[in-house]
């Protein structure tokens, strides 16, 4: 892990109060070491079987920037912040070659020869299993990165922006995925330096949308 040592990292509880949805950055760049840790910060996500079917891409290039910007019905802060990262998910991800996640977990010694042999086949059947549902449970191993990433960027000192509001089609035709139709495009985050801070729209009262034991029980702190 890259560790950066300019940067005194909040705490997970202080980030996740203080983060905000930015929507405008300055031009200012992320060095490449904070990319870096940011990036293996990311990764570290858990997803289903370990299979870790996302795939980022990390744009930074200015034109590239600016047609993701207008895949993304021209939303600024995409064209604003030094890069974006498109959190696409590989939903045939889990029927591919399994080896080396199979190997790393032994290699690490987190899984034993019993769980590893029971992965091999455990993995490609529940994928079968999962049908229609494939895209769905792909997206969310996608979003739990996005939001170890986020976390992260507020930590250590940057801003984000979750985006939904992007044309999935032009998106994959920025990243060059046009012709894969098992790569689905979860969640994109541009990561800056904000130039102008947000203020927070609040929250519902936990008795609206938090329910103990069951859906009809309110919750009331
Ligand atoms: C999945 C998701 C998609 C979002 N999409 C957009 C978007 O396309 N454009 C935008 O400006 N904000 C977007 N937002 C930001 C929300 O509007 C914001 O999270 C919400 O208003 C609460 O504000 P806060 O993030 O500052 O707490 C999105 C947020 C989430 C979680």
């Amino acid at each position: 892990m890259t560790t950066n040592t300019e940067i005194q990292a909040l705490d997970v509880p202080t980030a996740i109060l203080q983060r905000r949805s930015i929507k405008t950055f300055k031009p200012d760049a992320i060095a490449p070491e904070l990319l870096k840790q940011l990036i293996e910060l990311t990764v570290a996500a858990p997803s289903s079987f370990n299979v870790q079917s996302w795939r980022i891409i990390v744009v930074q290039d200015q034109a590239q920037r600016e047609a993701l910007c207008a895949a993304s019905w021209n939303q600024k802060q995409i064209k604003e912040a030094p890069v974006t990262f498109v959190f696409a998910a590989d939903a045939s991800a889990g029927e591919k070659d399994l080896t080396p996640i199979l190997e790393q977990g032994a290699a690490t010694g987190a899984w034993n020869e019993g769980t590893v042999n029971y992965f091999r086949n455990a993995i490609p059947k529940f994928q079968v299993s999962l049908g229609e549902k494939r895209r769905e449970y792909a997206i969310k191993d996608a979003m739990i990165a996005s939001t170890n990433l986020v976390l992260a960027a507020e930590s250590l000192g940057l801003s984000t922006c979750f985006m939904n509001g992007w044309i999935e089609d032009q998106v994959k035709a920025v990243i060059g995925a046009e012709n894969d139709p098992e790569l689905a495009i979860a969640v994109l985050v541009p990561v800056g330096y904000a130039a102008e801070p947000r203020l927070n729209p609040g929250r519902l009262p936990l008795s609206t949308n938090v329910f103990v034991d069951k859906i009809n029980t309110s919750y009331q702190g």
